[in-house]
């Protein structure tokens, strides 16, 4: 497979606004792509702005899209008015994403549900949209923003490790479909990321995790991430010490080791998990 060029290519990135999505989308900027980006409805200010300012930065084109992903329609109504207005997609990044932190039965039903269809049921619609457009043409690749998440359980953010681990496998199940198409799937498994995510409601501020891990910039990733994407990774987990942990400990060690480490480590040094969102 050789290298992707993204220059002059037209690029869709959901939850554009802040974080991940923001910094994924200045380096395709960098590289001369045409940017749709997503974000939500009261966002749309801050997205117009980040827009207008990489398209005078880098002379790209750029469009914005603030739709609310959850509401009944958002996905088909993404896919209809980015065709409408962009055209032919390239590349496709689902990268929109909630978290709820708590034990699970504790954790209001509400907050569970949204985690599972924004994180899940939304990139597998819009994967169901996009893909058959990119088989006719022949070209095209799909980016899910998955996790280190999807690559053991993840107590007290059960449903979102959840979500990532059957977004994973969805991603390599239709990659291997795609085999001969031209067109492919690929998953970035960012470990911690300093972003408004970590600062959900109820998330804890000193997750022992953090104290193994650290946490980066978002900016690290996406200098990280569009390298691996350029080279069409099929798993991408950036980090020496993320790739040790989610791509070598956990395999080697024990279940019950796994399951009692995860959870030692996925609790604040100062609270239990207890405290649904
Ligand atoms: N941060 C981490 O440690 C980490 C680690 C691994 C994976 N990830 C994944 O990375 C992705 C990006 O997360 P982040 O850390 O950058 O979090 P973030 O800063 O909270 O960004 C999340 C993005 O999703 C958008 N979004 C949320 N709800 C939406 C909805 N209903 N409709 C449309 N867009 C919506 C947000 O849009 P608005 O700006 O308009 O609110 C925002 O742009 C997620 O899939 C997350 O699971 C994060």
């Amino acid at each position: 497979m050789g290298k992707i060029s993204f220059a002059g290519r037209n690029v869709l990135i959901t939850g554009a606004s802040f974080g991940i999505g923001k910094a994924l989308s200045k380096e395709f900027a960098q590289r001369g792509a045409h940017l749709a980006l997503g974000s939500l409805p009261q966002e749309s200010q801050a997205l117009d702005a980040w827009a207008a300012e990489l398209s005078d930065t880098y002379n790209i084109r750029t469009w914005t899209f603030p739709i609310d992903l959850l509401s009944s329609d958002g996905p088909d109504r993404l896919y209809a008015e980015v065709s409408r207005a962009v055209g032919d997609i390239f590349a496709l990044v689902n990268n929109a994403g909630v978290v709820a932190y708590g034990r699970f039965w504790e954790t209001s039903w509400d907050r569970q549900y949204d985690v599972y269809r924004l994180n899940f049921s939304v990139p597998m619609r819009l994967m169901y949209l996009f893909l058959p457009d990119m088989v006719r043409r022949g070209e095209g690749v799909i980016f899910n923003t998955s996790s280190v998440s999807a690559l053991q359980p993840t107590p007290f953010q059960s449903v979102y490790g959840a979500t990532k681990a059957g977004l994973q496998s969805l991603s390599q199940a239709i990659r291997a479909e795609l085999k001969g198409t031209g067109v492919t799937v690929c998953t970035l498994n960012p470990p911690y990321i300093e972003t408004r995510l970590l600062s959900s409601q109820g998330y804890p501020r000193d997750l022992r995790f953090y104290t193994i891990s650290g946490k980066k910039s978002p900016e690290w990733l996406a200098e990280k991430a569009l390298a691996a994407f350029e080279k069409k990774k099929m798993l991408y987990v950036p980090g020496c010490s993320a790739k040790l942990i989610h791509l070598v400990l956990t395999r080697m060690s024990p279940r019950f080791l796994v399951d009692a480490l995860s959870r030692f480590f996925l609790q604040g040094w100062h609270s239990s998990g207890r405290r649904g969102t």
